[in-house]
């Protein structure tokens, strides 16, 4: 049975992952800020000593390492870690602040880096392991309003799809996992940040879409339940995908999103080419 380091299992799509997880007999070592969640005893996995809970603010720049080392003391070997914890900031560049991108990055972007950096010697050690990064579709085919966000998750799958390249041989698995909009407190007030009030130039599009952001929470199509399940069954694959995506709107607009990308290359391909050295 394999052992899961999970960050963020308070509440979303990290607490239904443990859960499924747990449900499945495997081991979870989860992580929350508050008071541990509430997960129904899952075929006795706390008495059998399967959910550890550990305390982390990711908002701290040492937290991050400190939980993997606490993890590995605690479990010895780990075989999926999964980074989840994380939260949107949403509305117009213009009006966001320093501390606001700052804590963002923090959160969404250094934090799973760090948590992933201190654990690769730990998985090269015990011969390999699977990381998963929950991104968004934002950090693929974003949306008006939600640049900064789209920023980090960006960033995130960069780093998961070259260090994929780069750890594979150590038998570690990468998998980056892009929801579309999940039924979650992701857009609640608990959660969600907004930049500033944004000029009224912006009203059709950040107005707009800020209206639908905060329109669309408890709405959302997306079942975190079924997220966890189909989560849990990529790791479970024999051949892992390095990109995942989860929800109808997020195949959408990632198709949508790559059949732009390919007719806007193919209309400028002859200029592209001709920025190489003649005859190289
Ligand atoms: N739901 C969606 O529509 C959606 C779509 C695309 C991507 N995602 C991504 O999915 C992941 C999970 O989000 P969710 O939808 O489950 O949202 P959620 O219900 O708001 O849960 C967010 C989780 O992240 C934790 N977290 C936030 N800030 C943290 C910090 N500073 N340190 C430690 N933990 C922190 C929260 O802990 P606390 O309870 O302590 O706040 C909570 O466990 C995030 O990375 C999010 O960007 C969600």
């Amino acid at each position: 049975m394999a052992t899961w380091l999970i960050t963020g299992i308070s509440r979303g799509l990290g607490l239904e992952l443990a859960k499924a997880v747990l449900a499945a007999g495997d081991t979870v070592i989860g992580t929350v800020r508050g008071a541990p969640p509430a997960i129904p005893e899952t075929e006795g996995s706390a008495a059998a000593g399967r959910l550890h809970v550990l305390k982390a603010d990711l908002a701290n720049e040492g937290a991050a390492a400190e939980v993997v080392h606490r993890a590995f003391a605690l479990a010895g070997r780990i075989d999926v870690i999964v980074n989840n914890a994380g939260y949107g900031l949403l509305g117009a560049v213009e009006t966001s602040t320093d501390d606001q991108l700052r804590r963002l990055f923090d959160v969404d972007v250094f934090a799973p880096i760090r948590i992933v950096r201190t654990a690769l010697p730990y998985l090269r050690t015990q011969g390999g392991g699977h990381i998963v990064t929950i991104t968004s579709i934002a950090g693929r085919a974003p949306s008006v309003g939600s640049a900064l966000y789209a920023a980090a998750k960006y960033a995130l799958e960069g780093f998961s799809a070259a260090l994929a390249l780069e750890v594979a041989p150590l038998g570690i698995k990468m998998t980056a996992v892009a929801p579309g909009a999940f039924r979650t407190d992701f857009l609640s007030d608990h959660s969600v940040q907004w930049s500033g009030d944004a000029d009224a130039a912006y009203a059709d599009t950040i107005g707009h879409s800020n209206a639908v952001f905060a329109g669309n929470h408890g709405r959302q199509a997306g079942d975190p339940v079924r997220a966890a399940q189909v989560m849990l069954a990529a790791v479970r694959a024999e051949s892992p995908p390095r990109q995942l995506l989860l929800g109808s709107d997020a195949l959408r607009r990632a198709r949508e999103k790559l059949s732009a990308t390919i007719a806007e290359m193919d209309v400028w391909a002859a200029q592209t080419r001709n920025t190489d050295f003649p005859g190289s």
